[in-house]
């Protein structure tokens, strides 16, 4: 295979990328290093010499994606190159929609310049908004009603690939729509390193290494079994695997999407027991108030991607999940410097 992947410097995109390398194939990554890393890269390198490109160019600029398509002779896009931050989103609408959904079309354009049909994007959970918790776990028919600018220009971006699969020259495309993604690569070639960090694992952790002092948790009266939010937490590994089930899927003409959760959710604190476990620190945390936005439980019912493509999470236990993640921060205390 011969891929393009975008966003390729960042979290899931690196780690989707070292795994087509490891299994010999030619990847090239597209990255503005606006919040991926050129260490991400460098480590991309190693382990797959030439057969790594990397184009720094952004996600607008469609001309330089329609020559990394050519050049690379790329007959397959994942596209994860996206702003992710639910909070930032309230703050800046237009940037959300801007990256994550005119950079989209951009991307696209860039594949009909060139020929090029396959594409598997990544979606999220975000775009189900705040499901009716008796709608729990989530189905991929379970209505898409985003509650901030992120789920929204996500939940966009999915609807222009069901219009391109539809057009006179249609496209083969999977949208992945991902829970809580978590851990790192398990023989600690890469990592999480987000900047600022708001994931719950990764603070967790920052407070095990002594990089914060305390880790808040945003509300204890929901109505859930402990009163903390519940999400389902699936390794990167699995995200991964989902990606390479999806290629076998791609068909000319659909747009076929499926959720990717392991199908259990943990509370946050499960999480940081979780760490505490893990980590052997005691991880300090101080009780805050609710975080805007935050439903109480989301989690998946993974079904249909077990049915329809064969893809099941091997990653199942939260603390196995925690210890790659933990692994690399211990090992990278300023994640990639
Ligand atoms: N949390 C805390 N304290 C913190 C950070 C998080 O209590 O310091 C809580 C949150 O309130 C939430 C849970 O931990 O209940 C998980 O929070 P994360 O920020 O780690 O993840 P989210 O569930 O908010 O969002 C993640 C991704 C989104 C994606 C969503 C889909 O960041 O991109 O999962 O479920 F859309």
């Amino acid at each position: 295979m011969r891929a393009l992947v975008t966003g390729g410097a960042g979290y899931i995109g690196s780690h989707a990328s070292l795994r087509l390398l490891d299994e010999g194939h030619e990847v090239t990554v597209v990255d503005n290093l606006y919040r991926g890393h050129r260490g991400a890269i460098e480590a991309l390198r190693r382990a797959g010499g030439d057969r790594l490109k990397f184009v720094e160019a952004d996600l607008a600029d469609t001309d330089a994606l329609a020559r990394a398509l050519a050049d690379g002779r790329v007959d397959t896009v994942l596209h994860f190159a996206a702003l992710t931050y639910v909070g930032e989103s309230v703050e800046r609408p237009d940037d959300y929609f801007r990256v994550n959904h005119a950079g989209g079309i951009s991307l696209l354009a860039a594949m009909r310049a060139t020929g090029v049909q396959r594409i598997v994007f990544s979606s999220t959970a975000a775009t189900y908004g705040e499901p009716a918790q008796d709608a729990m776990p989530i189905v991929e028919s379970t209505p898409q009603r985003p509650i901030n600018p992120y789920g929204a220009s996500k939940l966009a971006f999915e609807q222009s690939l069901r219009d391109a699969c539809a057009a006179t020259a249609p496209l083969a495309a999977v949208a992945l729509r991902y829970f809580n993604v978590a851990g790192a690569d398990a023989r600690g070639r890469i990592g999480e390193d987000h900047r600022p960090e708001t994931h719950l694992i990764p603070i967790c952790l920052e407070v095990a290494l002594g990089k914060r002092p305390h880790l808040t948790v945003f509300g204890d009266d929901y109505a859930t079994a402990d009163g903390t939010c519940v999400r389902d937490y699936v390794h990167i590994e699995d995200l991964v695997d989902a990606h390479l089930c999806a290629f076998g899927a791609l068909e000319t003409g659909k747009l076929k999407c499926w959720n990717v959760g392991i199908g259990r959710g943990y509370s946050v604190c499960e999480v940081l027991e979780s760490c505490r476990r893990v980590t052997g620190h005691a991880i300090p945390s101080v009780m805050g108030a609710r975080r805007a936005g935050d439903p109480p439980a989301l989690y998946a019912n993974p079904a249909a991607i077990a049915r329809d493509i064969g893809w099941k999470a091997k990653w199942t236990e939260l603390d196995a999940i925690v210890a790659t993640a933990w692994d690399w921060i211990r090992a990278h205390p300023r994640g990639y410097g």
